[in-house]
């Protein structure tokens, strides 16, 4: 190929990018009270048991796939294999992969562009601009709409940047604001009354919710999409890493961070809720179970925020921008995908790609947001239930069983002389080749059945 890559300019460039993705609006909606619901601590430990044992080895055949071929997913599976038969599944697995990862883009933007709708409410309320700010945080379609073009706009506008110049750099600004704000929001709720409630619904372990079998299944799916596994947005972030670079070590500071990151959103979210109900707001469901996702975001916190006054207003806009941050920087990672096909397989310039995959997943958004009830949801289920795991199984089985295993060593041995000695080659192909298809296919056969 002709075209001049793009490279992250550093590790810390590449691991921030890299967790930017993987930390989104999964982390801090969906992990938290997915905790404080199933035994605490203990679900705690089991995911980050499975977040290394599975997810990880998964992360690390995304990565050294795309470090290996330096290529966008399609041409990266395309390559591995040396037989005409097996290489039109790697094409067709690499279609695969920028097909979901456009479909997850499409509903997220939505979702993102309530964030944003949310973080720029409460400024514009307190300044007396009320009517707006009522707008922007009741759900019709005028305003999903254009809360959702607000975004796909700014997705792009990072994506035109290249690799560099847009999704570092952006990373690089972006994923230290967000940790500042998400530690200086949590030690701030931490002072008020009802937090320690909180913290104790969050950690103190309950080891008898471990034994169902659908909690391992959630914990195991969720740590998939948190690691934004499966859709080649992780091959492609590895596509552009150095050769210096010692893969195993970086996969893993990656995979610390975004589980950190979910760890201290728990800080933030948990008590905030016990903050709310010792406040009169109500937080728990009909059958006793903690209110989560959306209701979480959009009802619950912001019932919270309005007991509070003016810092009220100051915490809910910078709760709101975090939300809108965590978004964006994995938003970027998704675009990159289709956009890296277009300009390697069909020589589009950056430019005219963005554009175009942009303003295709804009059309199929609003599409979303014209048939919400019957299409957000069905949108969902296809591409994170069915299209990520199918997908995660597809690659593992490149990574483990058509890649050749002396082509596979050399690659770790780039960086690492002794890597053929090393306890992740002693471990990791056999994860991957077995463990990883196998339990995923597991997971995927009973959300089936
Ligand atoms: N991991 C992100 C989150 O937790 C979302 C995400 C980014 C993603 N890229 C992805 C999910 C690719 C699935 C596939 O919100």
């Amino acid at each position: 190929m002709s075209n001049p890559r793009g490279e992250f300019r550093s590790r810390l460039g590449f691991i921030l990018a890299a967790a930017g993705s993987a930390v989104g609006l999964g982390n801090i909606w969906g992990f938290p009270t997915q905790a404080a619901s199933n035994g605490g601590a203990a679900f705690l430990i089991t995911y980050l048991m499975l977040a290394f044992v599975l997810a990880y080895p998964a992360l690390m055949a995304e990565l050294l796939i795309g470090r290996h071929t330096h290529q966008n997913m399609v041409t990266a599976l395309e390559s591995l294999p040396e037989s005409g038969p097996l290489r039109s599944l790697g094409r067709f697995t690499g279609i695969g992969g920028l097909v979901t990862a456009s479909l997850i883009l499409s509903f997220y933007a939505i979702v993102a562009g309530w964030m944003l709708g949310f973080a720029a409410s409460y400024p514009l309320k307190a300044m007396g601009v009320t009517h707006t700010a009522e707008w922007l945080i009741t759900f019709d379609l005028p305003r999903n709409a254009l809360l959702m073009l607000v975004f796909m706009g700014l997705t792009i506008a990072v994506v035109l940047g290249g690799v560099e110049d847009g999704i570092e750099r952006w990373s690089r600004r972006l994923m230290p604001l967000l940790i500042a704000t998400l530690i200086a929001l949590s030690a701030y709720v931490l002072t008020l009354e009802g937090a320690l409630a909180g913290l104790k619904a969050y950690l103190l372990p309950d080891f008898s919710k471990l034994l169902s079998r659908g909690l391992l299944i959630d914990a195991l799916g969720s740590a998939f999409f948190s690691l934004s596994l499966g859709v080649g947005t992780m091959l492609i972030y590895g596509s552009y890493l150095s050769d210096k670079e010692n893969i195993p070590r970086v996969g893993a500071q990656v995979a610390l961070v975004d589980i950190g990151i979910a760890v201290l959103a728990g800080f933030l979210i948990l008590p905030a809720m016990y903050v709310a109900d010792a406040r009169g707001v109500a937080i728990f469901n009909s059958s006793g179970g903690l209110l989560s996702e959306d209701t979480l975001i959009f009802t619950v916190l912001p019932a919270l925020f309005e007991t509070m006054g003016s810092i009220g207003v100051t915490l809910a806009t910078a709760f709101f921008v975090l939300m809108s941050i965590a978004a964006l920087t994995s938003s970027i990672s998704m675009l990159e995908v289709p956009v890296a096909y277009l300009i390697e397989r069909h020589g589009l310039t950056r430019h005219h790609a963005t554009f175009l995959t942009g303003a295709c997943i804009a059309a199929f958004s609003s599409l979303i947001v014209l048939n919400f009830g019957s299409l957000f949801g069905w949108v969902i289920t296809v591409s994170t239930r069915y299209g990520q795991p199918l997908l995660g199984i597809l690659i593992c089985i490149f990574a483990g069983w058509v890649w050749r295993r002396d082509a596979l060593l050399k690659e770790l041995k780039k960086n690492d002389p002794d890597a053929a000695s090393g306890l992740f080659w002693r471990i990791w192909p056999f994860y991957v080749k077995w463990l990883c298809p196998v339990i995923i296919g597991i997971i995927v056969f009973q959300s089936i059945v």
